[in-house]
């Protein structure tokens, strides 16, 4: 009754942002993201009769402070299963944890993998991505490798929010270069973040209503490996969600000022005729997405922005793998 799976983290070029029911984490609107193949999540999951209860570890680290989360995933399995038995959860990350790098996506869907396949369930992808969703709405497209898009979908269950690939990683080998510019948990999580943005924005409104247009762009972009066409509507999408955010009340900035830095870097370099756009999540990081090609030069550019930290580099990754 044990079982260990790797799953990668994924960056949102059309993001995500607000959610149409909170129990059942259903995002309000559908994104499209990319899986990466140097950040990952490991997780191992056992049950056993022999723990009095959940168990949690982080980086080999007891984490009373996400038990609960990892816990109702751990419920949901148990209800499928027709089990009461204990687990106890044990993951890993290759990266920063909390730091905007996604950490909830790669280890929902590492957790969601590894609980079901612990207990003998064979789920399908579609079925384990919605079951990732649960835990996070981000966890669903870390199912899947290359470019995934999540459906927000319409059903009240949520059975039709899930994630599906929309193109493999071999078919546009695009590489992520992360600036990492701040170091140590975010104060504000993208979870209660974008609950203030949905009770406070003046701007969430619009954010919905705009993302469907947002999606079909990213689509049809990516289908198209239309490298000028998905630089506008990503950085269009990551923009306008941060908008949103700084609109909340209490105000919520991710950025810092490296985080600026590093976006007037890369719009020095598109200026310059380098393939290459970005975009931020929940926290300080700048990812910028280039050709290949470019690599060194956006890596260079990147190193020598002020307060950049560190630089890592990731091409385009594959969904699950059982360890
Ligand atoms: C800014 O997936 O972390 O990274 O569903 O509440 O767990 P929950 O939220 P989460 O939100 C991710 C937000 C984002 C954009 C994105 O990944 O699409």
């Amino acid at each position: 009754m044990k079982a260990r799976v790797r799953a990668r983290a994924n960056i949102a070029l059309i993001k995500y942002w607000g959610k149409a029911d909170d129990r059942l984490n259903i995002p309000a609107v559908g994104s499209i993201s990319v899986t990466l193949d140097r950040l990952w999540s490991d997780t191992e999951v056992e049950f056993s009769d022999e723990l009095s209860g959940d168990e949690f570890l982080l980086g080999g680290t007891s984490r009373p402070d996400q038990l609960a989360r990892a816990s109702n995933t751990l419920d949901l399995v148990r209800e499928l299963a027709g089990v009461t038995l204990p687990a106890r959860v044990s993951s890993e990350n290759n990266f920063p944890t909390g730091a905007g790098l996604a950490s909830s996506a790669s280890g929902f869907a590492a957790l969601s993998a590894a609980a079901t396949r612990a207990l003998g369930l064979e789920l399908t992808e579609r079925e384990l991505s919605v079951l990732a969703r649960r835990g996070s709405g981000s966890a669903a497209r870390s199912i899947f490798g290359g470019f995934v898009e999540m459906h927000a979908g319409s059903a009240v269950d949520g059975s039709d929010s899930y994630a599906e690939p929309l193109l493999d990683a071999a078919a546009w080998p695009l590489v992520v270069v992360i600036a990492i510019t701040g170091r140590g948990e975010k104060p504000v999580g993208s979870r209660s973040g974008m609950a203030a943005s949905a009770a406070t924005s003046p701007y969430y409104s619009a954010w919905v209503e705009t993302s469907a247009a947002d999606l079909a762009l990213g689509r049809s972009a990516i289908l198209a490996k239309d490298f000028a066409a998905l630089a506008r509507v990503a950085e269009h999408s990551c923009l306008k969600m941060h908008a949103a955010a700084m609109a909340n009340q209490p105000p919520l900035l991710y950025w810092n000022p490296a985080t600026v830095a590093c976006l007037q870097a890369c719009a020095a370099l598109q200026a310059a005729g380098t393939p290459v756009f970005f975009t931020i999540d929940a926290g300080p990081q700048v990812k910028a997405v280039c050709t290949p090609d470019v690599v060194p030069t956006v890596v260079t550019a990147l190193r020598g922005v002020p307060g950049v930290i560190d630089v890592i580099e990731s091409g385009l990754g594959p969904g699950l793998e059982a360890l």
